[in-house]
């Protein structure tokens, strides 16, 4: 939000909360924050188009193809890239369920769900229904989908509904909207955003390698140090995807989220994505074996001892770090019981990162589990330093101040 004002696409769907959408047209024009608006053929019924033209200036959008344009810079049959060009965040405020579950399945045949399908920058969506629809398993499913893929939810309130009744399913106060959004715009409480324009790549929590349909082999991690850094990338303005094996840690908003369970699921979608990343930080505690073979049924106790076989997973990082090029920054993850500085510096140059940040394993303060961190930055030049114990996502923005913008952000 440097310079130009910035500009959202607030988007109307059919729920009877839509009138409130003018009061957010007005705050977020008095937020310095231009705003066009396109509207679904539901949205009429509920909202005064004409008035919503007068207060953002701009002629309110509903068709996916202009028969007359009389303000827009269209480009030809294509209004929802001519609409994106510039914004900097989609906006869904009122959410109906039945626009979620469109945004969810990636339907587009009108011209707001052809802007939710087309948008790379965040999106926001501010449910409104009754609550029996918002706890249904369907609208439930298509919200966790959404999140999974980055999507911002600005969860609904308690409150009176449209049937009359009382209950979850109240639009979000205009108030808490415009501050998540402006957050986003503006980096947390207002704060600048040094890490725009970075796409970082995460890895997270453990990998967990079947033995059979029911046992299976694992690194003990919560994914709390991957999930702090991923807040704090996003929060700072990067573009984060995050890889994690299974954690009990809701999806961090804003970022990407692929879920895997095995070292091979994770070294694959982490293959396929550092090329479109700047910054790889690899936080899984990766499973350094996997069984041989997985049995394809329960195996049944039968009193003798069991021998399993295990087989060495490939060092991921290790190989995503030798081919990384310039313009590229890779930061592994240490978990050790005793920090040897030679030791470390051995993994760090070994693995060819280009900071290697290590955990005492040892200090039940801190390490597995713990909202706590203490740590150690291991540099290939032979530098140490120390961020001594405090929280993870404390600990998580001191990390990513070690990461040299300049160079990263010149090379794009
Ligand atoms: O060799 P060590 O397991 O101590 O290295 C830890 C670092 O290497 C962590 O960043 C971890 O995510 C990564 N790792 C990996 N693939 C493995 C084992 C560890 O990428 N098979």
């Amino acid at each position: 939000m440097n310079g130009a004002s910035p500009r959202i696409i607030l988007g109307i769907t059919g729920s009877i909360a839509a009138y409130k959408s003018l009061d957010l047209i007005r705050r977020f024009d008095e937020a310095g924050v231009s705003v066009r608006v396109a509207a679904t053929r539901n949205a009429r019924s509920f909202f005064p188009l004409l008035t919503a033209e007068v207060f953002s200036g701009h002629p309110v959008m509903t068709d996916l193809f202009a028969k007359r344009n009389p303000s827009l810079s269209d480009t030809g049959g294509v209004r929802h890239l001519s609409l994106l060009e510039g914004a900097e965040a989609l906006l869904i405020a009122p959410a109906s369920a039945d626009f979620i579950a469109k945004m969810a399945l990636g339907l587009a045949d009108d011209l707001l769900s052809t802007i939710a399908l087309s948008a790379t920058v965040p999106i926001f969506i501010a449910p409104a229904m009754e609550e029996a629809m918002y706890r249904h398993p369907a609208s439930v499913g298509h919200r966790k989908t959404l999140a999974e893929r980055g999507v911002i939810e600005i969860e609904p309130e308690n409150g009176p509904l449209a049937s009359g009744k009382t209950g979850l399913g109240r639009m979000a106060d205009t108030n808490t909207i415009l501050s998540r959004v402006l957050e986003t715009l503006r980096g947390p409480r207002g704060g600048p955003k040094p890490l725009a324009g970075l796409r970082i790549l995460i890895s997270s929590g453990p990998t967990i390698e079947p033995i059979d349909v029911v046992r299976f082999i694992g690194n003990r991690s919560s994914g709390r140090m991957g999930d702090a850094l991923a807040r704090a990338a996003s929060d700072l303005g990067a573009r984060v995807t995050l890889v994690s094996g299974p954690t009990s840690l809701p999806p961090p908003p804003g970022a990407k989220l692929y879920s895997i369970s095995t070292a091979m699921e994770m070294e694959k979608v982490l293959r396929d994505q550092f090329g479109a990343h700047q910054v790889l930080i690899m936080a899984a505690a990766v499973s350094d074996y996997r069984p041989t073979a997985t049995k394809t049924e329960k195996k049944k106790k039968d009193g003798k001892n069991w021998t399993l076989e295990l087989v060495e997973n490939p060092d991921i990082l290790k190989g995503l770090a030798e081919s990384k090029k310039p313009g590229q920054f890779v930061i592994g993850f240490a978990a050790e019981s005793i920090l040897d500085h030679d030791q470390l510096l051995a993994k760090c140059r070994r693995k060819n990162v280009d900071l290697l940040v290590a955990n005492d394993i040892s200090n039940p303060d801190t390490g597995f589990g713990s909202t706590d961190n203490a740590v150690t930055l291991v540099f290939p030049d032979g530098t140490f330093d120390r961020i001594e114990r405090q929280t993870k996502s404390a600990i998580a923005r001191k990390i990513l101040d070690r990461i040299p913008l300049g160079k990263l952000l010149n090379k794009t």
